[in-house]
This record gives C-alpha cells, structure tokens and sequence, in this order.
C-alpha cells in the first residue's frame, strides 16, 4: 500500500517535472555569463535572431528523459517559448567544446555535415516581450547560437503537402529540418562517409528528442517526405540533402512510463519467454 502510494507520488512529481520544470530549467543556471558580451537574452533584427544561451543545468533526469520520450503526433495549438526553441537546437547541433567548437553530437573525424533549420509557423513561437517570431525558414549557426531568415513567410503547408500530409507537420508549432552535405564526410573517408552521415543525424535527432521531452515538448522524427521539395521549401542550397523532418509543439498528451509497469511488463516477458 505504502509503496503504490509512493509510487503513486513520484509518477505526479515526474509528470510535473516534465511539464513545469523543464521552462523553468531555461531560466536557471544562467548567472556567471554577465558581461561577456553575449548577454543573457535575445535580439531580432533583420531577420537574425540572436537566441538566449542555453541552459546546461536541466532538471530531468536523463532517464526519465529515455522513459518518457515518445514520438507524439496530437499537439496543442500553444506557442513554443525562444528559450525552448533555442534549446532544442542547442541539443540537436550545439557548441558543447569551445577549444574546437565540437558539437552535441559526435561526428567521424569532427566533419559535422548536417545542417540544421527551424521553420517557424505563424504565431509559432513566442518572444519574450510577447510578439511572435516572424514566421519563415531559418538556418541555425551553432558558432554564433544564431539563426538568419532564409525564406519568410507561412511555410507549414507547404512541408505538410511535401511530407505525404502527415497532419502532425501542419499542427505544430514549428518543424526542425536537418541537412547533410555529405562531401564534408566522404571527402574524408569515401563511401563509407555516407554510412557516417545518417549515424550522425540519428544521433542529433535523439538530442533533439531527449530535449524536447525533458522540455515537456513533443516531436517525432519523419522521413518519409519528397526530399527535393523539402528541400525548395526551406531555402536550403542543393548540395544538402534533407534527411529528417521534426515537428515540435506542445503534447496534447505527455506521455509517462511507469515503472510498475515495465516491471510487470518484464516480469511477463520472463515468465512466457515471449520475445
Ligand atoms: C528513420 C525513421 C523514419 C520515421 N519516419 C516517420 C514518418 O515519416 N512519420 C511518422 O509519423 N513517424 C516516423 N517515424 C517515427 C516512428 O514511427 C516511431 O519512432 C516508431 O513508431 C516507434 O515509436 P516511438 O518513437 O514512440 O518509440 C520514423 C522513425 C524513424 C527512426
């Protein structure tokens, strides 16, 4: 009894975690980067965001981020935050080495192929005095923390025709492209490069996807789309080729595991020896 009650209190504390801590977490751990010449908030001008410095102190835990990531196609029709967006591309293609500028996601030989976009939908994305950001396809500079206007305007549709009309590309909020020029990595290490190429964007997509849940935000990885058009759509040069789509809103369901239930799940599993 005691221990369901428990139980009971520590899957609330997690599901509030996930939805109430992760915003706050954005404005935590800031301090000690005053004066040097970043500043802690943002600036837009002429279609550049300089967007705030990510927090490196979340308070979800990386498991619980593992447990409850999902990939979540029902969103409400709430903003994101700059701070949440800014985050999400921090962890998918992020500075984390400031000798080298490695990134958050490990690369052969630190080629780093991808290139990463945030296409913004109408009242998409809230700025913290209130505006929207304006709506249009943006490149992300991880060096600067920065993202530049490539096309303006309403784009989801266009994404939503290019990408099969999978609803959930028109309902969120806003869609992460990623690219690869993959003449950076074959370059170096020939055709095996291209193998090198889609590891590597698996490996931001996950960053992305342990983001956006420790967030309390929902995403899911798409690549079923017409390459070339994704590609017209964003403003992107044709030496990248798109390889992933992620769609990212607010979850009209967050999704939690239990771990009674993944005990008695593996319990289950044991006893029938069903695979
Ligand atoms: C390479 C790849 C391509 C995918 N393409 C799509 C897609 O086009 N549309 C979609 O809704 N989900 C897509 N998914 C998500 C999978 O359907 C999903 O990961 C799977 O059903 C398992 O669910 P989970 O992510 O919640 O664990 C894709 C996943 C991967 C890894």
């Amino acid at each position: 009894m005691v221990s369901r009650r428990f139980f009971i209190l520590s899957l609330i504390a997690s599901i509030l975690a996930s939805l109430t801590l992760g915003p706050l977490m954005l404005l935590r751990a800031r301090r000690g980067v005053d004066g040097l010449g970043v500043g802690v908030g943002y600036s837009v001008a002429d279609g550049r965001v300089e967007l705030p410095l990510p927090s490196l102190d979340g308070v979800v835990s990386v498991e619980r981020a593992l447990a409850n990531r999902r990939s979540v196609r029902e969103y409400t029709g709430d903003p994101l935050g700059l701070s949440e967006l800014s985050q999400v591309l921090w962890a998918a293609y992020g500075v984390s080495e400031v000798n080298y500028g490695f990134k958050t996601t490990p690369s052969a030989g630190a080629t780093y192929p991808l290139e990463v976009y945030a296409v913004v939908y109408p009242r998409g994305v809230m700025l913290p005095d209130g505006s929207y950001m304006e709506p249009g396809s943006y490149k992300y500079d991880p060096h600067t923390h920065t993202l530049t206007m490539v096309k303006r305007g309403d784009l989801s549709r266009e994404l939503y025709e290019a990408g099969l009309r999978q609803d959930w590309i028109l309902s969120a909020r806003a869609c992460i492209v990623i690219t690869a020029v993959y003449t950076r990595t074959t370059r170096r290490y020939g055709e095996r490069g291209v193998r090198y190429v889609h590891i590597e964007v698996g490996h931001a997509a996950q960053n992305i996807y342990l983001q956006a849940t420790a967030l309390g935000l929902a995403t899911v990885a798409i690549g079923a789309f017409h390459d070339e058009r994704v590609r017209e759509i964003i403003g992107a040069p044709p030496e990248e080729h798109v390889l992933y789509m992620m769609p990212l809103a607010k979850p009209r369901k967050p999704y939690s595991l239990k771990l009674e239930d993944l005990a008695r799940y593996i319990g289950e599993r044991r006893r029938t020896g069903r695979a």
